[in-house]
């Protein structure tokens, strides 16, 4: 027996990886009859809402229709995810509201469609979300620019956050498609300015940092979604596990794992007991009990793909952690058998600073959770890589 069958078969076999995924497609095969090629975000008192597809989230829903059907060959789930995708033309169209997170949208849909289909419209859409995030790099700091301004006269041209960690894969594979060097180069000068300027000596991340956008020099970091600039977002903390890990798939660079290494030793260090992580691991102990399910259940996707990045002793322990936060959520976050909840995964948090969607479902906690799934039950293509 190879190191790499020791460390993982033990775990993808689990009987409970199985029924976790029959579980999320059967409530996903109910959902989709109400919410169709809605573009769903948080469930509030069981229902989700429906976000306009400018929001950040808008592909996660498809996304997640695309991983199930692959999985399950549900032509239902390719049609409404080939629907979202279309609805989205508009906003790539309009383009005054798109920001950094065209990586997150396109990715989900476009690259999603492409790979799985081979369509040239999907190639087509993905290489323009590339060219616009392209377009947002800030030459002198060496980032991609977060947000347009947010109100008139907001002057946001010098920041960048954690997040769009997620949204550089999209450009990695407009490289790999077009042939052309430019979109990696952007992507690395961003992840290098990830590893210098965003990731803590201990492993912990900033959410936003802030730059001159005439100089490029580095101002300083800010709470964001967070609890104080010098706290530690539990999310944010996972974009940069398996934002780096990715980076490192693309390039090779192991400047990259190293650092997706340091962020998941110290994710892993802080989880609780339940091994599901407050939605800040450096709030005041009684704010802690709130949870943030999608930062672990993105986290697990990340450490997954990270075992198999490195020797057989590191991996097993990301790939057994990995393990445990998708069966803690499985087993004690889900609402498999109420038929009044559409959210897979409870208790996510989505912004406490500014008490928005506490302690609910969470869309993008959702797909990362089939994702995690898929991963332990050798599914993919995975659409980030
Ligand atoms: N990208 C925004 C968030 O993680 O909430």
């Amino acid at each position: 027996m190879t190191d790499q069958q020791q460390t993982s078969a033990p775990f993808g076999k689990g009987e409970w990886v199985n029924e976790a995924w029959n579980q999320a497609l059967a409530k996903t095969l109910r959902n989709a009859k109400r919410i169709g090629s809605g573009f769903p975000h948080a469930s509030s008192e069981g229902v989700y809402d429906l976000a306009e597809p400018e929001w950040w989230t808008a592909g996660f829903w498809p996304g997640m229709l695309w991983l199930l059907y692959q999985g399950s060959g549900e032509e239902d789930l390719k049609r409404l995810a080939c629907e979202c995708e279309r609805k989205l033309d508009r906003v790539l169209d309009a383009y005054v509201r798109l920001d950094h997170d065209l990586g997150f949208m396109w990715t989900l849909t476009s690259v999603a469609s492409y790979k799985l289909t081979g369509d040239e419209t999907s190639r087509t859409r993905a290489l323009k979300a590339a060219n616009y995030l392209a377009a947002r790099f800030n030459l002198k700091g060496g980032f991609i620019r977060a947000w347009n301004p947010w109100y008139e006269g907001d002057s946001n041209a010098g920041l960048a956050i954690i997040d769009c960690c997620m949204n550089v894969p999209l450009l990695f594979w407009a490289s790999r498609t077009s042939g052309d060097p430019r979109y990696a180069h952007i992507a690395e000068a961003h992840m290098d300015t990830v590893v210098k300027h965003f990731v803590r000596s201990d492993g912990s991340a900033y959410h936003i940092v802030t730059f001159d956008p005439v100089t490029g020099e580095r101002i300083g970091g800010l709470g964001g979604q967070g609890y104080a600039p010098e706290s530690a977002w539990s999310r944010g903390t996972s974009w940069a596990i398996y934002g780096l890990t990715l980076a490192y798939h693309h390039t090779g660079k192991s400047d990259y794992l190293y650092a997706a290494q340091r962020v998941a030793n110290f994710f892993l260090s802080r989880l609780s007991e339940d091994h599901v992580p407050a939605w800040d691991f450096r709030a005041p102990l009684e704010l802690q009990a709130l949870r943030d399910s999608s930062a672990g259940a993105c986290a697990a996707s990340g450490l997954l793909l990270l075992a198999e990045k490195v020797g057989a002793e590191d991996g097993a322990v990301y790939r057994t952690s990995a393990e445990r936060i998708l069966k803690s959520l499985y087993e004690s976050y889900g609402a498999w058998e109420d038929p009044n909840e559409e959210g897979l995964v409870l208790h996510g948090t989505s912004h406490y600073p500014e008490q928005r969607n506490l302690d609910v479902p969470l869309i993008y906690g959702d797909y990362f959770f089939v994702e995690g799934l898929a991963r332990l039950k050798n599914g993919g293509p995975f659409f980030w890589e």
